[in-house]
């Protein structure tokens, strides 16, 4: 479904200074999370004001809080701790273009880890599979909106942007009682036109896994784990068996590297930027 060769496209970011509202699709380049500088320079332009809305601590763990004891079928979140991203290593794991047949493994996966991921959402898909949907909100897992049908935003009329995201929103509704607080727009591509009919977040990323050209578990497991850093987002794309694969090994690494696996709102304290590509890094203390 994607014009670029059925594949996700070309990460699309702003060349250098990273504002909101400023991107232009003809000024997107390519960043993969090799390329440090401007990395950095997103990471830089997009920071999150500090949050108290997660800064309650307990006296033994810096960063995080006491136990919340939610559901207990397989998938349900299991009792995890809230945390501070600000105070310990957090990572969020994003999935896009779903749900699909491969969703519910992926939770399987995630659940193991007590380990909560954002889903940014094809309308079209959702109504194809509510039950996952819901068993994914059921988790703990936050969904973003992701448009019907992932279309270029960016060469669409106002008013079909606004349908594009606002039928997702219903569909998302309808299925599992919750409304996408975060959008993503297909392909990375939006500019000022397309931000004007979105009021919420954009969230972007900073490590691009190439999961939809490396069909290959290992190869992507490998190229996650060299790329994240503290307050990653990383892009996956839960339609492909071989990512859902990757993901035992890069949970277990990434777990045992110390990272908190969080939602995008969470990385951010509850407050996203307008424009997010990732977090800071925690302080050292
Ligand atoms: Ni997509």
């Amino acid at each position: 479904m994607d014009v670029w060769g059925r594949s996700h496209p070309p990460f699309l970011a702003g060349a250098k200074r990273v504002t909101a509202g400023v991107l232009a699709a003809a000024l997107l380049v390519t960043l993969t999370a090799a390329t440090g500088a401007a990395q950095a320079a997103a990471r830089a332009g997009t920071r999150a004001a500090p949050s108290d809305a997660l800064g309650v601590a307990p006296p033994d763990t810096p960063g995080v809080a006491p136990f919340e004891a939610l559901g207990d079928s397989a998938t349900e979140a299991r009792p995890r701790p809230r945390v501070d991203c600000r105070r310990v290593k957090c990572v969020a794991l994003t999935f896009d273009d779903g749900p699909g047949r491969h969703t519910g493994t992926l939770l399987r996966h995630l659940a193991k880890y007590h380990a909560r991921a954002t889903f940014f959402v094809l309308g079209s898909n959702v109504v194809t599979y509510p039950r996952v949907l819901r068993r994914t909100v059921a988790a703990g897992h936050e969904i973003g909106n992701h448009t019907w049908s992932h279309p270029l935003l960016t060469r669409l009329p106002a008013a079909r942007v606004r349908s594009q995201i606002a039928r997702t929103d219903r569909a998302v509704k309808a299925a599992a009682g919750v409304m996408p607080h975060l959008v993503r727009p297909p392909y990375g591509a939006f500019n000022r036109a397309v931000r004007r009919q979105i009021a919420r977040p954009i969230v972007m990323w900073n490590v691009d896994t190439l999961d939809w050209r490396y069909r290959n578990s290992a190869t992507v497991a490998r190229r996650t784990l060299r790329s994240v850093r503290p307050g990653s987002i990383v892009l996956f794309h839960d339609i492909h068996r071989t990512t859902v694969g990757a993901m035992p090994r890069v949970l277990k690494s990434l777990a045992k590297r110390g990272y908190h696996f969080v939602t995008v709102s969470e990385l951010f304290g509850g407050r996203p930027p307008h424009v997010a590509f990732g977090a800071a890094p925690p302080k050292k203390h």
